[in-house]
């Protein structure tokens, strides 16, 4: 059913499950201003909201509806009426709805947070489907905690919600439990194992509970998925979800995949600062992609080999993620070859300086500042015989 069955679509979840971390709540103004910046990453769909839990959020999917109109704008609901109903009419402007209903698949959910059995856990997911089909066309399904559900129960299921109207079957791991081995076996179980499977989409929702999440995210696409679903910044619930710039680098970088997505990876840079600014969640330096310390360079061995050759230590192109510079750090640990190149950058003329006294004082202040910014190079320079 899909033009390109290389195309993974990306469905960004951050003003949702990113948003429901404490200390991350954001006003309206905010998620538009989020959601605009998604749309121009380039994003398939955008899940806005859970319309029926507050007034507020309800609000939001409204305004997000008339503000961004490429995306698919998407509301969360759980498997009963009043919550597709509220979210049908929090869509009401949107130009492409979806609404995303589901319930738990596991039989730990089904008996310990439903008190049911998986026969009446299986009609109310089929009645969801068909309620939600009564008001718009793209049906989503999420089959909670599908990483520790029975792949024989998880099939029935998400055949039946197939047959009754989803176009896109959710299988999340939501409490981020599966081996990316498991995972990708789930869903090419799935693929399959599920007479109708090639009616919808399969989707991979992962959580980071084990620092799984993007694995997991990449194991469920190369077994067949064709939509992710992710954050920028990977944050989320406790350890927080897969994070949208980890798998579209991979996917960038490890062409013999063979899959593709349409995110503008320029936009990385400018999105994570926005969304980490506006919900008072740092990133860390080391993350992978967009932290502080993800294209620098530090060691005197890597700087050496990087500024011979940046393949060296570089396998993606920080330009590729909105980077303007690549950078050397200059530290107590960097040698000769970093400290010339920051010196020309600065207008120095190497071949008049006496290097090895520039660099003996170097490695002092160094060793006093931990981290040396142009200001300290401009500083050690004037304070010398040195002066450009
Ligand atoms: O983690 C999860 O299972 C979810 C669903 C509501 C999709 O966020
Ligand atoms: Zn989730």
């Amino acid at each position: 059913m899909l033009h390109d069955p290389n195309r993974v679509f990306v469905f960004d979840t951050t003003l949702r499950d990113g948003e429901q971390v404490p200390g991350c709540q954001l006003s309206t103004p905010e998620k538009i201003e989020i959601a605009k910046a998604l749309e121009l990453l380039g994003v398939d769909v955008i899940e806005a909201g859970f319309p029926i839990s507050s007034p507020g959020d309800f609000q939001s999917v409204v305004e997000l509806s008339k503000a961004v109109t490429n995306p698919i704008i998407c509301a969360l609901t759980r498997a009963n009426k009043g919550d597709i109903d509220s979210a049908a009419a929090a869509l009401k402007y949107a130009k492409h709805p979806r609404i995303h209903t589901g319930i738990g698949a596991s039989d730990m959910h089904i008996k310990y947070k439903f008190n049911s059995t998986r026969e009446q856990i299986l009609e109310r997911a089929v009645d969801a489907v068909k309620y939600a089909k009564k008001f718009v066309e793209d049906i989503e399904f999420y089959a909670e905690d599908a990483g520790r559900a029975d792949n024989e129960f998880l099939a029935q299921m998400v055949e039946a919600v197939i047959a009754a109207g989803a176009t896109v079957v959710n299988i999340p791991d939501t409490n981020g439990y599966c081996l990316p081995e498991q995972y990708g076996a789930k869903i090419l179980y799935l693929k399959e194992n599920v007479k109708n499977i090639d009616q919808a989409i399969i989707s991979v929702h992962c959580h980071n509970d084990l620092g799984l999440a993007t694995a997991n995210t990449v194991a469920g696409i190369v077994n067949g998925a064709r939509q992710i679903e992710c954050t920028i910044n990977g944050i989320g619930e406790r350890a927080g979800n897969t994070a949208l710039e980890e798998v579209a680098m991979i996917l960038k970088t490890h062409k013999a995949l063979n899959l593709h997505t349409n995110i503008n990876s320029k936009h990385f840079t400018e999105i994570s600062n926005m969304v980490s600014r506006m919900m008072r969640m740092p990133v860390q330096p080391n993350k992978a992609i967009i932290g502080k310390n993800a294209f620098a360079h530090s060691s005197g061995i890597h700087q050496d080999g990087f500024l011979k050759h940046r393949e060296n230590y570089e396998i993606m192109n920080p330009e590729d993620v909105g980077l303007i510079e690549a950078g050397i750090i200059l530290t107590a640990r960097s040698g000769r070859h970093a400290l010339k190149h920051h010196l020309e950058r600065l207008g120095y003329d190497n071949e008049k300086l006496n290097l090895d006294d520039v660099y003996q004082r170097f490695l002092v202040l160094a060793d006093e500042k931990k981290e040396i910014s142009d200001d300290d190079l401009l500083f050690l320079m004037s304070d010398g015989d040195e002066s450009a």
